[in-house]
């Protein structure tokens, strides 16, 4: 199967270790080990753990904690996933055959995009319009959706925007995956990450052919445990979790231990704070900045995520411009051109304000001679 390379996780996995100020990450910072647990629980729990596989589906009470995230969903209709990532990938290898229309909303991760081309489907592209505050076209979608359409796949919150859908325009892609029987595939594993605003909506219970892929990785700032999800119908699940034993198997068995301390109601609504206080205040830093540097760059704020979609004025492309930023100036941010949108940089800031002020910092000095 031929994949186009996944531009801005080659770029990540690359870069991210090496420079000073990595402003390319998405979610808010990680935690520790010891902020999630005790010694006690290290010493009696974790040490005396056997390390099998664990449940291939995620444990019970694993399925339990993340159902209860969501109106009236049964455990039994989750499969945890060794991250979203996995989850993404389940849901695409499944769907998608040679020819499938997907209808796909950009600007996005390109995950979802670069399997489904890999696996023969036919891209549809559904932009979120840059001069409309990243709004989406709800007549744009009405014409791209028709009877060959396999799947609408959205990013909600959006990354990289951060622009979230009003309940109004879930309803009008819900309308539009109804009218022929689609599937919507949603990921939403910045839910959480909502910075003045309610938690987004899901598209859990709004219409019975949606798969819902989401995980710890943004706003409960815990990427390193590999642990994600899929909500759906019964029988998808199930055939789900058929291919999950040619992936993974099982989530990491420590991994699916810790998740559910940090699902438990009382670390769940600590995290939760954190990543609340983290993004207001960063977003303030954020906002400042981009103040300060008037015309040079302009931005729609976001709603959700640690992320921001910067327009820049300099005539430089932007995968140049990320790259002068590497290499003079030791800070990474994602070129719009991952995106397909040349002219933004993605810059993430949901780390130590420190970093975030620093690079920033060091960003503005380029533009400014540029
Ligand atoms: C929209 C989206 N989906 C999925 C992923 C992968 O997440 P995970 O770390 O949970 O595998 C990312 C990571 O950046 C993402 O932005």
């Amino acid at each position: 199967m031929p994949l186009d390379p996944f531009a801005m996780e080659r770029w990540q996995s690359t870069y991210e270790t090496e420079v000073a100020y990595n402003l390319s990450e998405s979610g808010i910072m990680p935690v520790t080990l010891a902020s999630l647990v005790d010694h006690s629980w290290i010493r009696e729990v974790l040490a005396r753990q056997a390390l099998g596989y664990g449940h291939s589906r995620g444990s019970p009470e694993l399925r339990e904690a993340i159902a209860a995230l969501y109106p009236d969903a049964p455990a039994d209709q989750i499969l945890v996933t060794s991250g979203t990532a996995e989850a993404n990938f389940l849901v695409t290898w499944w769907l998608v055959e040679p020819d499938d229309e997907i209808v796909l909303m950009l600007p996005n991760y390109m995950q979802i995009h670069g399997l489904a081309q890999g696996f023969g489907g036919q891209i549809r592209a559904w932009w979120l319009q840059a001069d409309k505050g990243w709004r989406p076209d709800i007549a744009a979608l009405e014409s791209l959706v028709g009877p060959r359409t396999k799947a609408i796949v959205v990013c909600n919150p959006n990354n990289p925007t951060g622009a979230v859908l009003t309940p109004e325009e879930m309803d009008a892609v819900v309308r539009a995956a109804g009218r022929v029987g689609a599937w919507i595939v949603a990921d939403e594993v910045y839910h959480g990450a909502e910075i003045l605003r309610d938690l987004t909506p899901t598209f859990w219970g709004r219409y019975e052919r949606a798969l819902v892929t989401c995980g710890l990785s943004k706003a409960y700032g815990l990427p390193g445990l590999r642990i994600g999800w899929i909500l759906g119908p019964r029988e998808a699940i199930d055939a789900l979790w058929g291919r999950h034993d040619y992936t993974t198997i099982a989530p990491a068995h420590l991994s699916d231990m810790l998740a559910r301390v940090a699902l438990s109601p009382r670390v769940h609504s600590r995290l939760a704070q954190r990543a609340r206080l983290t993004l207001q205040s960063n977003l303030g830093l954020l906002t400042a900045w981009v103040t300060e540097q008037e015309e040079r760059v302009t931005w729609t704020p976001p709603e959700a995520g640690a992320i921001a979609m910067l327009r820049y004025r300099a005539p430089v492309n932007s995968t140049a411009l990320a790259e002068r930023l590497r290499t003079e100036q030791s800070v990474l941010v994602v070129p719009g051109d991952h995106f397909g949108l040349d002219g933004f940089i993605r810059v993430g800031y949901g780390m130590e304000a420190t970093v975030l002020a620093e690079g920033l910092r060091r960003i503005g000095a380029v533009l400014a001679i540029l």
